[in-house]
C-alpha cells in the first residue's frame, strides 16, 4: 500500500477511536466494551482461570479430528504454557502496550466485544476478532484465510502497524530475548535459546488446547434429551431445513449432528457489500496490493476500505470478491458483534439479515442465499439453539449476553423487512467487467 494512503488511514483511524463503543462493564464480559480515550489501546485482560488450557474430558469432543489436527508432540504442556505466557506478552508490540489477549480476551471467549479491533495507538481495525477457542480446527485462518496454520497467523498480528505494531518478528523477540525466565523456558521446551520459529510454534501450541464443546447441544447430541429447549429442538431442526443454515454452516447439506459448524469454505453474504463501491476497491487492489505480497496483504485486510474484498485479496478470482470464511458457531452469543466487519449487534439481527436473504444487488452474491420466509417465533427458535452452542465456562455470559441481546432487540431491529422475507428470490444483476 501507499505510505500516504497509510498515513491517512492511520490518521482517520486515530479520530474515530473515541467512537468506537458506547459505555459499559468491562468486567462481565457482556455487552461493548467500554469507549477509548483517543490513541489508547484497549487494556490488557489479566491472565485469569478461563485462559487455561480446556480439558479434553467433553462431552462432543471430537478426538479422533483432534489427533488428526494436531501433533502429538505440541501437545506438551510446558509448550502450551510457554505460548500462553507470550499470548498476553505485550512487550511482543512495538510500544510494550498490547498482546494478542488484548483483542482476544478470555473473558469474552477470547473475542474483544467490539465490532472492529482496536490496535497499538488506540488505531481502529476494519475486522472483527474471531474467537480462538477451536481456531485449530480451522483450515484456513483469518476471515479471507491468507494463512492455513497457527504458526503462519501468529507472526501476522505482531507486524500489523494497526494491532501490535512491531517493527519485524524478530524485532518483537529481540524484547524477550534477555528475559530469563523465557531464556530457560525456551531451553527448557526446544533445547535452544529464545527464537522466532519456536515463539510462533509455542503460541500455536497454546492455541492447540483452546477446545471447547460440553454446551448444552452437544448433551442433547450424546443423548440427554432434557440438555436444551423446546424451542432450540426446533431451531436445531430448521437451521438444517427450511433456515437453511447448513448448506454453509456443516460440512455436507445432510449432516444433522454438526460438530463445528462451518464448510471450510468461503461465501459472499451480503455483508458490508452494499456500503462499498466494490469494483473500485478491487481494481485499486490491483493495482496497489501486490499478488502474494502476505504483509501488504494483511496490512489492507486490516487497515484499509480494501477489507471488504474479502478472499479476492489473498485469491484475485473474481468469485471471491467479498466472499469471507463460514465461521464456526460455537459460543457465538458470547462472541459478538457479528460478521467480519462486526456490523450486526444481536443474533436477531444476523436471523434478519438471512431470513430477506439480503443483497439484492449484489452480483456476487452466494446462490445459497435467498428469503427464507422465517415467522417471528421460528427466528427465536433459531437464536435458542445458537445460545445452545455455549461451553459451560460462559454460560453465566452466555445467558445475560442473550437477555440483553433480547431486550435490544425488542426496541430495535434493523435488519427486519419482512416483506422481502416473504417475497421471491429476487433476481441478481450480472457483474460488471472489473
Ligand atoms: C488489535 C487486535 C488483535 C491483536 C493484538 C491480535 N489479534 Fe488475532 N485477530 C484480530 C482480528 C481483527 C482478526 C481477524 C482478522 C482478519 O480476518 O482479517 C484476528 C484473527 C486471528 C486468528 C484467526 C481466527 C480465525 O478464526 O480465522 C487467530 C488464530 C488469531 N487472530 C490469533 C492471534 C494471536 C496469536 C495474536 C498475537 C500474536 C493475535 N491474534 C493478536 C485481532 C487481533
Ligand atoms: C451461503 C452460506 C451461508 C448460509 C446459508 C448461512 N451462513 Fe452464516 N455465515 C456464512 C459466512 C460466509 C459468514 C461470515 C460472513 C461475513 O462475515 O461476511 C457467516 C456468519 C454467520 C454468523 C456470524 C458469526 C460470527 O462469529 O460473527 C452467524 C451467527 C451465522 N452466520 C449464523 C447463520 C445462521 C443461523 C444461518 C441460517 C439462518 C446461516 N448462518 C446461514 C455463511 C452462511
Amino acid at each position: 500500500m501507499h505510505a500516504t494512503l497509510l498515513a491517512v488511514l492511520l490518521f482517520l483511524s486515530h479520530s474515530c477511536a473515541a467512537l468506537a463503543a458506547p459505555a459499559a462493564s468491562e468486567h462481565t464480559g457482556v455487552g461493548p466494551p467500554p469507549a477509548l480515550a483517543p490513541g489508547q489501546a484497549p487494556p490488557l485482560p489479566l491472565a485469569e482461570p478461563l485462559a487455561e488450557p480446556r480439558s479434553l474430558n467433553q462431552v462432543g469432543f471430537p478426538k479422533v479430528l483432534t489427533e488428526y489436527v494436531i501433533s502429538p508432540t505440541t501437545l506438551r504442556p510446558a509448550r502450551a504454557a510457554l505460548g500462553q505466557k507470550l499470548f498476553f506478552e505485550p512487550r511482543l508490540s512495538g510500544d510494550g502496550t498490547v498482546a494478542c489477549a488484548t483483542c482476544h480476551n478470555p473473558a469474552r471467549a477470547f473475542t474483544d466485544g467490539r465490532p472492529t479491533s482496536i490496535g497499538i495507538h488506540g488505531r481502529v481495525g476494519q475486522r472483527n476478532a474471531p474467537t480462538i477457542l477451536n481456531a485449530l480446527y480451522n483450515k484456513h485462518q483469518f476471515w479471507d484465510g491468507r494463512v492455513n496454520t497457527l504458526e503462519q497467523q501468529a507472526a501476522m498480528p505482531i507486524t500489523n502497524p494497526f494491532e501490535m505494531g512491531s517493527a519485524s518478528v524478530t524485532d518483537a523477540m529481540s524484547k524477550i530475548a534477555t528475559d530469563q525466565d523465557y531464556q530457560s523456558r525456551f531451553m527448557e521446551v526446544f533445547g535452544r535459546g529464545v527464537n522466532e520459529q519456536d515463539m510462533l510454534s509455542a503460541i500455536a501450541a497454546y492455541e492447540q488446547t483452546l477446545v471447547s464443546f460440553d454446551s448444552p447441544y452437544d448433551h442433547f447430541i450424546a443423548g440427554d434429551a432434557s440438555a436444551i429447549s423446546d424451542s432450540a429442538k426446533r431451531g436445531l431442526e430448521l437451521f438444517n431445513t427450511k433456515a437453511r443454515c447448513n448448506k454453509c454452516h456443516a460440512l455436507s447439506d445432510s449432516e444433522r449432528h454438526e460438530t463445528l459448524f462451518m464448510d471450510n469454505d468461503f461465501h459472499n453474504i451480503g455483508i458490508g457489500i452494499l456500503r462499498h463501491n466494490v469494483v473500485q476497491s478491487a481494481q485499486q487492489a490491483e493495482r496497489e496490493v501486490a499478488q502474494g505480497n502476505l504483509p501488504a496483504i494483511d496490512t489492507a485486510a486490516i487497515a484499509s476500505d480494501l477489507s471488504v474484498l474479502g478472499r479476492f485479496l489473498a485469491t484475485r478470482k473474481e468469485k471471491d470478491i467479498a466472499s469471507f470464511k463460514t465461521p464456526g458457531l460455537r459460543n457465538v452469543t458470547v462472541t459478538g458483534p457479528y460478521f467480519h466487519d462486526g456490523s450486526m449487534e444481536t443474533l436477531w439481527d444476523v436471523m434478519d439479515h438471512y431470513n430477506k436473504g439480503d443483497g439484492i444487488t449484489d452480483p456476487w452474491l452466494d446462490k445459497d442465499m435467498q428469503p427464507l420466509a422465517l415467522s417471528e417465533s421460528e427466528i427465536d427458535d433459531v437464536v435458542a439453539f445458537l445460545a445452545s452452542l455455549t461451553s459451560p465456562q460462559y454460560e453465566k455470559v452466555g445467558d445475560e449476553e442473550y437477555e440483553r441481546q433480547l431486550a435490544k432487540s425488542k426496541m430495535s431491529r434493523p435488519q427486519r423487512d419482512t416483506a422481502r422475507a416473504f417475497g421471491p428470490k429476487p433476481l441478481q444483476p450480472n457483474p460488471p467487467p472489473l
